[in-house]
């Protein structure tokens, strides 16, 4: 097999200007649902789901339907690979009966190594290392809120996450790191990012000239443009929840957090949101306009990351 097909397993496989691009489209097919209806036309979009999904499913699925092409979904506990079979052998089968691949996996090696032996583009859809698609779709929502055109007015914001150092806010970090975007992290300090990852975002300062901020100090929030959070728990970490939910208190996104941040502050959580837990049930209400645009964008992302890579 000699096609070398493009993938999307982390945020650092794109450049400024294809990040760029995969947004400006995004708007476009948001304003436009018809457009670009049978762009996909006969080509088929599997995913591979290890773990639960409601709107990377959904929005994939729906996504490629609204492009003219069809989803398959599958369960991994369905498939052969659960019994043993490798994944070099079904990413062969899989190159040859469909034209892309959508995979939550546990971890993150095991979409490299489909993509590895894939000849179809694979598509990261969350794994313990990053959730790429996610935060394309956040970029354009912060967009969107503050009805920015371009990403030299998007650097002038504070992103500001608080929560877990999960993958989540290592997709984020990355994109910062990239875009040159203010950001901080606010998290106990056991739970920052690994430390290969933050290095990693951290290099871009030489080009970018900013520095990413990995804080446990909650003033750190001060003058927040944006607030993001996500779950103390993510999949996968059940038997830490008590744990977790001990460390994180002082981090929740409640009012008195957010008096610390500017006045015109939005708050985005990538859903699904534990109430109580890591933002409060009145946050979540008062910030339902851009928590509940941030899901639907995922829909218009998704769609543009499937005509940027099927292209
Ligand atoms: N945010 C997100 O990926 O949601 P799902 O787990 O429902 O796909
Ligand atoms: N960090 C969360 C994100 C869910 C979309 C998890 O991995 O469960």
């Amino acid at each position: 097999m000699n096609k070398k097909p493009r993938h999307l397993i982390s945020i650092y496989d794109l450049s400024e200007r294809e990040i760029e691009k995969i947004i400006s489209l995004a708007f476009k097919l948001k304003k436009d649902r018809k457009m670009l209806n049978s762009a996909l036309k006969g080509k088929t979009l599997g995913m591979i789901f290890e773990k639960p999904s409601t709107r990377t499913m959904t929005s994939f699925a729906a996504g490629m339907l609204q492009l003219g092409g069809n989803p398959i979904i599958l369960n991994s506990q369905n498939l052969q690979i659960s019994r043993g079979e490798t994944i070099h052998d079904t990413a062969l089968v899989f190159s040859a009966y469909l034209d892309a691949l959508m995979i939550r996996a546990f971890s993150h090696l095991t979409v490299k190594e489909f993509a590895k032996y894939s000849s179809i583009p694979v598509i990261n859809g969350l794994t313990d290392e990053e959730h790429p698609c996610q935060i394309l779709g956040d970029i354009m929502t912060i967009m969107e809120m503050f009805k920015i055109k371009n990403f030299s007015a998007l650097k002038k914001l504070k992103i500001v996450f608080c929560g877990d150092g999960n993958n989540v806010v290592n997709s984020l970090m990355a994109v910062s790191a990239l875009l040159g975007l203010q950001f901080t992290i606010l998290s106990p300090a056991q739970y920052f990012p690994k430390k290969d990852l933050i290095e990693r975002a951290r290099q871009y300062f030489v080009k970018t000239g900013v520095q990413i901020n990995i804080s446990d100090k909650i003033k750190d929030i001060e003058n927040a443009d944006v607030v993001y959070t996500d779950v103390w728990t993510s999949m996968g970490f059940e038997k830490e929840e008590k744990k977790r939910k001990n460390a994180f208190k002082p981090y929740q996104v409640n009012e008195n957090l957010l008096k610390k941040a500017a006045n015109s502050a939005i708050v985005l959580h990538c859903l699904p949101a534990k109430r109580g837990e890591e933002i409060t049930e009145e946050i979540m209400r008062k910030y339902e306009r851009p928590i509940f645009t941030q899901a639907e964008n995922r829909l218009h992302i998704q769609k543009s990351i499937l005509s940027f890579l099927l292209k």
